[in-house]
């Protein structure tokens, strides 16, 4: 019966929902107190495709990951209150439309960066390594478009271009198309400081987490390479299953289709390093 609900809700919720019903399963966790559960945090930033890769993980059913826990202020004010929530993820208390069952062989949830992760980094390094929390990176290798992404989803944010509704992640073609109508201008001025921010904080992330055990998975390569989501699987050291996701892609084709001052920008970073993602798909 648990289950029957939890599949529906996952249907009905698409996007991890949190449930607070203690206890709900935990009794039967006995019977399957042979199989270990492995812990694993998908550590990103917005926008660079983690709400998707969330919900292919969660198609896995020894996966369960629940969702964006610490986009509640709260849970982040310091780091007691985070200690305090990863100890509630991992100690198996946190119930989410993710939640599978008692056998769920992989827990996690997905972290952002500016979420309190980078500056307290230090004592959640040691955390994950006294209780053997594995990292999952989930990056863009194209900032730009990722710049792009974000200020869609801000502007959407009051917008709400689809019917009133604020929507981050859509699910059909006729969705997508409706969001990625508005071109966002981006600030040829600051641009290439934004995007040197942008790769300093991935790499600043995984020099502080280079002693946890980790893998770093690149958003268009999972979306261009079938291997990298096998990959990702064996990292879990779960059984390798084909994984699917019900998310449209927002933003499609050229770059210069989605920006309002594209000249400016192309002409900005014409002759420079970043002059590649100009170019580049996904
Ligand atoms: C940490 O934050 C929590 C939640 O906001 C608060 O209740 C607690 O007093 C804070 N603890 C410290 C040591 O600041
Ligand atoms: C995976 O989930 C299935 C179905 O719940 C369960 O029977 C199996 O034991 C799980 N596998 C692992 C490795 O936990
Ligand atoms: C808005 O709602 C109408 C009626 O329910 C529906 O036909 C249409 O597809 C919706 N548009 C978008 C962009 O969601
Ligand atoms: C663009 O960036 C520059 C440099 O950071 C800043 O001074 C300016 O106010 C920004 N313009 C807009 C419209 O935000
Ligand atoms: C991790 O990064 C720190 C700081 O750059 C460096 O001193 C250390 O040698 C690195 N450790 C490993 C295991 O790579
Ligand atoms: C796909 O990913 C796998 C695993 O990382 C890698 O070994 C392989 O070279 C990649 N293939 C291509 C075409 O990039
Ligand atoms: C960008 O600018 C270059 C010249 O620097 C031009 O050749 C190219 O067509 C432009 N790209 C697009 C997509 O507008
Ligand atoms: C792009 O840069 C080249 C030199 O690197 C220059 O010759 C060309 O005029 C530039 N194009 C634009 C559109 O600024």
């Amino acid at each position: 019966m648990s289950l029957l609900f939890l599949s529906m809700f996952l249907t009905m919720y698409p996007l991890v929902v949190e449930i607070f019903v203690f206890g709900f399963f935990l009794e039967s966790r006995d019977e399957c107190g042979h199989n270990p559960v492995r812990y694993f945090a998908i550590l990103s930033m917005q926008r660079s495709g983690s709400g998707w890769f969330e919900t292919l993980l969660n198609s896995h059913n020894n996966v369960s990951s629940n969702g964006e826990i610490f986009s509640v202020l709260d849970r982040r004010k310091n780091i007691s209150s985070i200690i305090q929530t990863l100890d509630r993820v991992y100690n198996l208390d946190w119930f989410t439309s993710a939640s599978k069952n008692e056998c769920s062989a992989a827990i996690g949830f997905k972290w952002m960066l500016n979420q309190g992760l980078m500056d307290n980094h230090k004592e959640i390094v040691d955390y994950f390594n006294r209780r053997g929390v594995s990292a999952i990176f989930l990056f863009r290798r194209n900032p730009l478009r990722r710049m792009v992404s974000v200020l869609a989803n801000s502007y959407d944010r009051y917008a709400k271009l689809l019917n009133g509704t604020h929507k981050s992640h859509v699910h059909s073609p006729e969705e997508a198309d409706a969001l990625s109508k508005y071109k966002p201008v981006i600030n040829s001025t600051s641009l290439i400081h934004d995007l040197q921010e942008t790769e300093n904080s991935a790499a600043k992330a995984l020099e502080y987490f280079n002693t946890t055990r980790h893998i770093v998975v690149f958003y268009e390569d999972l979306i261009t390479n079938q291997t990298k989501l096998k990959q990702v699987q064996e990292f879990l050291n779960i059984p390798v299953k084909d994984l699917s996701s019900r998310q449209v892609k927002i933003h499609r084709g050229d770059l210069s289709d989605h920006i309002k001052n594209w000249e400016d920008i192309n002409k900005t970073l014409n002759g420079t390093e970043y002059e590649k993602y100009l170019r580049a798909d996904y």
